[in-house]
């Protein structure tokens, strides 16, 4: 009789657990739902994005190439991780890029932010972009034609440059 209990018990908990760890999955999976310069910025907060994984074969303060600073760190929330993991193009909905960065001498200069929303800006990969200052001031949002444009040259690649080494000399 005490052993069903424990039983019981046991699998309650069990089942509790898992569906905490589910349900912030979920939630880990979700983009911002809101696209606006201010309101992704506090979506990103709430995330605590610094908390996500970095890009796939990146640690923090990697050596860029310009314009984006020396030294950056990227971000990938639940669906850009997975697909810059196992290299799916186009990203799927909800994924999220945050890169830092920094100057050479590691001060923070501004933040990139690349988000996925489907229907957004369909002759540009559905991509909602976004730069901002170290204090969260934002300096560029939306469909930023700069962005694009360089981005642009990786259309096959999903707007992606981190990892196509060749191509920013290629275009230079
Ligand atoms: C002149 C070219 C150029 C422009 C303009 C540019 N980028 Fe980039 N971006 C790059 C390159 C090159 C990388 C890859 C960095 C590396 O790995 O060294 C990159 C990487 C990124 C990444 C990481 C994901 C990825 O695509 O690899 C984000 C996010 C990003 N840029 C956001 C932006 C935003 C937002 C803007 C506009 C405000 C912008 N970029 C403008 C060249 C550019």
């Amino acid at each position: 009789m005490t052993r069903k209990i424990l039983g019981t018990l046991v699998v309650g908990a069990l089942l509790v657990v898992w569906g905490c760890a589910a349900s912030q999955h979920k939630t880990a999976q979700a983009g911002p739902s809101e696209l606006t310069g201010a309101s992704v910025w506090s979506w990103m907060q709430e995330q605590s994005y610094q908390s996500w994984t970095m890009w796939p074969g990146k640690s923090a303060l990697y050596k860029g190439r310009e314009p984006h600073g020396m030294l950056l760190t990227t971000y990938v929330n639940g669906p850009a991780g997975h697909a810059a993991k196992y290299n799916k193009r186009p990203m799927p909905e909800g994924a999220v890029i945050v890169k830092e960065n920094y100057k050479p001498t590691k001060e923070l200069a501004a933040i990139t932010v690349m988000v996925k929303s489907k229907g957004y800006n369909p002759d540009g990969g559905d991509w909602w972009w976004a730069k901002y200052g170290p204090d969260g001031t934002t300096l560029k949002e939306g469909t930023v034609g700069g962005c694009l444009n360089c981005h642009g040259m990786e259309k096959g690649n999903d707007y992606i440059l981190t990892d196509t080494d060749h191509q920013h000399d290629k275009h230079k």
